[in-house]
């Protein structure tokens, strides 16, 4: 690491650099807003897992490697996005070099609290064996260690722990983590970061789900969801609004009281992927109900969703779902998306009541189990010997690491820029390879209800990371 420090200092230009940070994030009703401005915020985002959900183990998450997370923030920016979601995250490494990383390329992060590994999650069927202070450990490990990073978004307490395994208490549980952790952040953080649950599109539950989370319990404010995330791939190929189901889904979630987005999407029964689901996502029509998505997902994988392919530690590839997605996001009017909607800005919840939840099979109670005693010990004093992280300073650069576009041309002109304010779709770039990247297979669609997402498939993990670290970092 020093030595690649020592070799940045003679190689490097004078850059910016920057001590300032983006501005946090918060819920206003049903939409996300600018903390300051108070503009609207809408996700244009990407699921972020190199090495899929197998390359995760407790000495390698996806925001531990600055010399990744510098290649591929750079990238995303050039794409568009301004949001990440990360699955997997381990609360004893150090991350403050990838969240800064980030938070200069003008992207925020959604980070889900669970990870795979034992104790790390709740078990859906038995949620009652797994809601202990050992999961806390994983839990308020993962706030404390991103709590001091203003490009956090929001935690998510669960991803499809609701889906045909799980028990009926599990939503109960759901909910309990929620307090918990809005109580942990309350308690011990700064900023009231806001907290979420993922869900699996399962049409016929949704909406008593969304009701579960976003009602208000009077005896219990905190247990109430901030946000919800939705993992829907119901639009695959040139679909349209009505045949991938999304004039239901806008039906469903319209009246939700808090924001809605789509944290998975992008089916890839059809390849190449064209995104045209893109221009309904963000139009008028839908933006009533959603704040925009995240796509699944940013590295090629096993499963066939990436878009952009590893091809060593030194080569990546641009997949032409990059290309396409770019040309859609290209297309997006960022003015309308991000203005301020006082009427969505002010809605109010509802209370919890038995009568919002139609189906027999969902939990339609909110007695929510009781704090673990050793777990309101966590609240009340802080994790203990739990590391939290703070910014250092970024400055601009190229990244190392040899580009490709789709037709094996190298791309020279791959920069990373230090921004303040999110980042936004530029029509300017693109790969230069152009109009070919259109898909030619029929329309496949489907309103089925899709409710696996791809997540859980095992995928090839990474080789190593070599490459040297043209990240200038010290110290603030
Ligand atoms: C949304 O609210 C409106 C007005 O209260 C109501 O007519 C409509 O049925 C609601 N939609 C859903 C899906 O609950
Ligand atoms: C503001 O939001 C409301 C409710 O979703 C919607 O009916 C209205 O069209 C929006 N106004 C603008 C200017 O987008
Ligand atoms: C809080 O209110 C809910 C709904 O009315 C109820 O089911 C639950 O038992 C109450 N919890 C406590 C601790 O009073």
């Amino acid at each position: 690491m020093f030595a690649s420090y020592a070799r940045l200092f003679t190689t490097v230009c004078a850059l910016t650099s920057t001590a300032a940070a983006l501005t946090p994030l918060e819920v206003s009703g049903k939409d996300f807003v600018n903390s300051e401005t108070k503009d609207r915020f809408q996700i244009i985002g990407v699921d972020y897992q190199p090495g899929g959900s197998s390359g995760f183990t407790s000495k390698l998450d996806p925001l531990s490697d600055p010399d990744v997370c510098l290649r591929d923030a750079a990238l995303m920016q050039r794409l568009g996005i301004n949001t990440i979601r990360v699955y997997n995250l381990e609360p004893s490494l150090n991350h403050d070099e990838c969240a800064s990383i980030f938070d200069a390329a003008g992207i925020y992060m959604i980070l889900d609290v669970s990870n795979p590994l034992q104790g790390g999650y709740l078990d859906r069927s038995a949620p009652w064996t797994t809601y202990s202070a050992i999961y806390y450990k994983q839990v308020f490990g993962v706030v404390e260690g991103f709590k001091n990073y203003d490009n956090v978004l929001g935690f998510f307490a669960g991803n499809e722990v609701i889906n045909e395994d799980a028990t009926y208490q599990a939503p109960r549980y759901i909910r309990a983590v929620i307090r918990d952790m809005k109580d942990y952040i309350a308690k011990n953080s700064k900023r009231a970061i806001p907290v979420g649950y993922s869900a699996a599109d399962i049409r016929d539950i949704l909406l008593d789900t969304v009701h579960y989370f976003e009602c208000d319990l009077k005896n219990s404010t905190s247990s109430r969801a901030d946000f919800f995330g939705l993992n829907s791939y119901s639009w695959c190929g040139d679909a349209s609004y009505k045949s991938a189901g999304y004039d239901e889904l806008t039906e469903d979630f319209t009246n939700a009281t808090i924001p809605v987005f789509f944290s998975e999407y992008g089916c890839n029964d059809v390849k190449p992927r064209i995104f045209t689901e893109v221009q309904a996502i963000y139009g008028e029509e839908m933006t009533q109900a959603f704040s925009g998505g995240l796509v699944y997902e940013w590295t090629q994988e096993k499963n066939e969703y990436g878009l952009v392919e590893i091809e060593s530690s030194d080569k990546v590839t641009l997949l032409v779902d990059y290309d396409n997605f770019q040309k859609q996001l290209n297309k997006l009017d960022i003015e309308r998306i991000m203005s301020s909607n006082a009427t969505q800005a002010n809605v109010k919840a509802e209370e919890c009541r038995a009568s919002s939840i139609k189906r027999k099979s969902f939990y339609n109670s909110w007695d929510l189990p009781e704090v673990p005693s050793k777990v309101a010990d966590f609240i009340k004093n802080g994790l203990p010997d739990a590391p939290s992280g703070k910014f250092v300073s970024v400055s601009a650069t190229t990244i190392p690491q040899k580009v490709y576009d789709h037709t094996g041309k190298e791309i020279k002109d791959i920069k990373f820029e230090v921004k303040t304010t999110a980042n936004t779709p530029s029509a300017t770039s693109g790969s230069g390879s152009s109009g070919t990247s259109t898909g030619t297979s029929s329309s496949s669609t489907s309103s089925e209800s899709n409710a696996a997402s791809p997540n859980g498939i095992p995928s090839l993990a990474l080789g190593g990371m070599g490459g040297f670290f043209m990240l200038l970092a010290h110290l603030l």
